[in-house]
């Protein structure tokens, strides 16, 4: 069943039930209510009766008088005598009167109610003054009329019940639906990002924590989107750098075959295959470190490292290389500093990022490492010709290089070792032109 109907039926057995319970309730009680009144009007009107006969017919040879006052009386009354168990007078017919008193205990004054054929009575008794006469007047109201008027009350409230009930349904129906709709926009929303049609998903209008939930679908649809894109162009690149040494090997391999090549270029070929070769193996042996990187927490042991060594350990590999190239490395780190890290694949990100720096440097390349904001921050800036513009969103990313790049995967490497170790990478221009890429790291462990 859908939502919308399960609210609404909820909504209106809840509403059911109440309002029968509160109906019952008030029909119970109104009868009582009504019984006490007339009771109590009985007991004024008898009263003033009482009172008026004690004054006026106060002596036995008024007795005449007194029975013909009762008799004008447009009640019905009984005169008892509680000394005698006998009715002294009555409004009514005598086979009445005689049926009364068969039927009902007229001694016991804690009944009020009495019954005379399929009717039931309602009374009130009141005693002449003095009291030890025994003698009583008791007024009688058919309870049919009490109920007649429980009745009426009873019908008009099942009106108003109905009534309010019938809004009160509406509302909620109007309510739910309020409710429901963004729920079932969202859910068409999410049917599309299931299909993968990112470019059909349309925000919708909700409040509260729909909105939330809506924020939430909506960036995730999104960072599904990227992700999806970045392994796209992650297989096309990937497919393309290994397609080409391979073609290359084959196109050698099919011509030393053929024996299309003279001596010499079938040597030259081999030491082509040999180097497209040792290019395959590194692609792939990076390519494997990467998807390590991304799985395998367990290929990644951090412990405390001292800044200091580690840039030490990044010079002494670098140097050949900045020998072979006539430019300088210096370093300036800040003493004592230390990191919660894997020592060695650090040690591969910075290495991935200073021998990129090397290749592009003119003459000079730095690292530094400082304490910033409380966060170990390493730098390494070259004056070569810098990032272009273009590349810098993507520069991070696996198989993206630039124009004199080579496999466009150690930046990448970088990056999730970087960030493996609880830090952030990201590239800017130097000063005076040239790239600078900033680690900053925020699991400090300070010694000082
Ligand atoms: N210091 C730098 N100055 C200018 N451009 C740079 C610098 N470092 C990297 N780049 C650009 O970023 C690209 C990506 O670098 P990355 O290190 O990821 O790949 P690569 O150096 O081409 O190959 P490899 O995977 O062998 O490192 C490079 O091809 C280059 O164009
Ligand atoms: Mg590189």
């Amino acid at each position: 069943m859908k939502l919308h109907y399960q609210l609404n039926a909820a909504f209106t057995t809840l509403l059911l039930v109440i309002l029968s319970v509160t109906g019952f309730v008030i029909y119970s009680l109104i009868l009582n209510l009504l019984v006490q009144d007339e009771q109590r009007q009985l007991k004024q009107n008898g009263e003033l009766i009482v009172t008026f006969l004690n004054e006026e017919f106060g002596t036995i040879q008024n007795f005449q008088q007194f029975s013909d006052f009762i008799e004008e009386q447009d009640l019905q009354l009984f005169v008892y005598d509680k000394q005698l168990n006998r009715i002294l007078d009555s409004t009514m017919a005598n086979n009445v009167e005689k049926g009364f008193f068969l039927n009902n205990d007229f001694a016991d004054e804690n009944e009020s109610l009495w019954e005379y054929g399929n009717d039931k009575y309602v009374t009130s008794r009141i005693s002449f003054y003095p009291e030890s006469r025994g003698l009583q007047l008791i007024l009688l109201t058919p309870l049919n009329d009490l109920q007649a008027v429980q009745h009426n009350f009873f019908v008009r409230m099942l009106i108003v019940f109905i009534v309010g009930a019938g809004a009160a349904v509406l509302l909620s129906y109007f309510l739910t639906n309020k409710l429901v709709t963004p729920l079932s926009r969202l859910k068409s929303q999410l049917k599309k990002i299931e299909k993968r049609q990112f470019d059909q998903i349309e925000r919708i209008n909700a409040t509260g924590e729909i909105k939330e939930v809506e924020q939430s679908v909506f960036e995730m649809a999104e960072e599904l989107q990227r992700y999806m894109k970045s392994q796209q162009t992650f297989f096309q690149n990937a497919s393309h750098e290994l397609k080409t040494p391979l073609m290359t090997i084959q196109g050698y391999a099919e011509g030393i075959r053929d024996h299309i090549f003279d001596q010499e270029d079938e040597e030259k070929g081999l030491e082509v295959m040999v180097t497209e070769v040792k290019r395959l193996k590194t692609i792939i042996n990076e390519m494997i470190l990467l998807a390590k990187l991304d799985s395998e927490q367990a290929a990644y042991q951090p412990k405390e490292i001292v800044v200091s060594e580690l840039v030490d350990q990044v010079i002494d590999r670098a140097l050949p290389l900045v020998n072979e190239k006539g430019i300088s490395l210096t370093h300036d780190v800040e003493g004592d500093l230390t990191l919660h890290a894997d020592q060695e694949k650090l040690l591969r990100a910075l290495l991935n990022i200073t021998f990129n720096g090397i290749r592009h440097a003119r003459s000079h390349v730095k690292i530094k490492a400082t304490k910033i904001n409380h966060m170990v921050t390493i730098t390494i800036t070259d004056d070569g010709e810098g990032v272009p513009e273009d590349l810098v969103q993507h520069i991070f990313h696996r198989f993206v290089k630039g124009k004199n790049g080579e496999t466009g995967l150690g930046l990448a490497i970088a990056r999730a070792i970087v960030e493996q170790s609880g830090g952030k990478i990201s590239v800017e221009q130097a000063e005076h032109g040239g790239a600078k890429f900033v680690l900053r790291f925020f699991g400090e462990i300070d010694k000082k």
